[in-house]
């Protein structure tokens, strides 16, 4: 018989939905306290042997560890030096690295989003994150970031609140622009 790690991702599941009620669903706050239980769940040893396939809107051989229709987690595969641009997500996001390494930029808006197809963004965390570190996108309008997998082997975790926009919007920083694209677009496109 098998014995599960003590730390499953059920049980990081149940923390962190107890720290977001215990700081009334304010990301910002509840960071540091979510930051360790995705940590925690980083050292399970095993992780790629559990799961179920999902589609992914950037990432290959993507699989649910947890999923409730308001919370779950995810691990998966970005190709190695395949470039996703920046985009958003239409809810919070929490990222751990599991194995490998990813360079990584978060971004913030400077505009009021009023005016479609326009974004003045700047960047607010520029860095290659590796196993066991967190970062935690917030809840729109800055949970924007892109990333590029650097080795063969880099499996990220995702946190999040399990509305994902269907509609995601692709930025391009230079040009202070963005386009919208049904979530699955990108990945399609690419594999073609
Ligand atoms: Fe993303």
């Amino acid at each position: 018989m098998t014995t599960m790690p003590s730390y499953s991702p059920r049980r990081c599941a149940q923390d962190i939905l107890a720290c977001l009620a215990k700081h009334h669903n304010d990301m910002a706050a509840a960071a540091p306290q979510v930051t360790q239980h995705i940590q925690s769940l980083l050292h399970h040893p095993s992780l790629l042997d559990l799961g179920v396939p999902r589609s992914s809107a950037h990432t290959q051989d993507s699989v649910w560890l947890y999923y409730d229709p308001e919370f779950f987690i995810l691990i998966s595969h970005p190709g190695k030096d395949v470039a996703v641009p920046a985009h958003n997500h239409g809810t919070w996001e929490a990222i751990g690295l599991y194995h490998g390494a990813l360079r990584y930029s978060r971004y913030q808006r400077r505009d009021d989003g009023a005016k479609p197809g326009y974004a003045d963004l700047t960047i607010v965390e520029e860095r290659v994150m590796r196993p066991p570190e967190v970062s935690i996108l917030p809840a729109p309008p800055n949970d924007i970031h892109g990333f590029t997998g650097l080795t063969d082997d880099t499996y990220i975790l995702a946190l999040s609140t399990g509305a994902y926009s269907p509609l995601r919007h692709y930025y391009n920083p230079v040009e202070k622009s963005y386009t919208a694209r049904p979530q699955y677009q990108w990945n399609a496109a690419r594999s073609k």
